[in-house]
């Protein structure tokens, strides 16, 4: 699989050491709050195992399966959320957990939704974001790498649902990826 990647941008021990300090700064801020994760999957779900497991707080997780791409590079339309019912979040402080911030739309129709489920506070917390202008404004309290509008896979992130289990983070070589939109 790695020999699919124009280049690697982030090593597995990279990764490991942003997720320290992230976890570190998450863990202070939610130090006497009880805090509830909302992963977005399927993008989230390695970020969601290996960052949870460094804050030493207790907290509860909800995952939300959205579908935002469609198996193509661009989002097509509205994402869609899978879950006939959100969870209850009257009185909780939430951290939506995503893989990336693109275009901004999927982060902002749930962040929207969720707003609807009475939390107390909502905050965003993303592996990377895209230097780019978005579809739809949406700012990521936490942000573990910042990187160019390139199309990337691994560690949770995918191309046509391949590569979400590379370890490591690479631009994708552009021979491979078909029907550009
Ligand atoms: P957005 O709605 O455009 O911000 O993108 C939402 C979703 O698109 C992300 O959660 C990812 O699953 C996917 N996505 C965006 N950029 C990339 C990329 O470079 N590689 C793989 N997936 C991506
Ligand atoms: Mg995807």
């Amino acid at each position: 699989m790695q020999a699919d990647l124009e280049r690697i941008l982030f090593d597995e021990a990279t990764i490991h050491r942003r997720l320290d300090e992230l976890a570190e700064k998450i863990s202070h801020d939610y130090r006497d709050r009880e805090l509830t994760i909302i992963a977005i999957l399927n993008g989230s779900v390695i970020l969601m195992a290996d960052l949870l497991r460094r804050i030493p707080l207790p907290l509860k997780l909800d995952c939300l399966s959205v579908a935002s791409y469609h198996g193509g590079i661009r989002s097509a339309g509205e994402p869609v959320l899978r879950q006939a019912f959100l969870p209850v979040l009257t009185g909780r402080h939430v951290l939506i957990l995503d893989d990336i911030l693109d275009s901004g739309v999927t982060l902002a129709t749930v962040r929207e939704k969720l707003e609807n489920a009475g939390p107390v506070s909502i905050r965003v917390c993303v592996l990377l974001k895209k230097k780019k202008i978005r579809t739809r404004s949406i700012e990521a309290d936490y942000v573990g790498f910042e990187i160019a509008d390139e199309f990337v896979v691994g560690y949770g992130l995918d191309y046509m649902e391949r590569y979400r289990n590379l370890p490591c983070i690479g631009v994708l070589r552009k021979d491979l990826i078909t029907g550009k939109k």
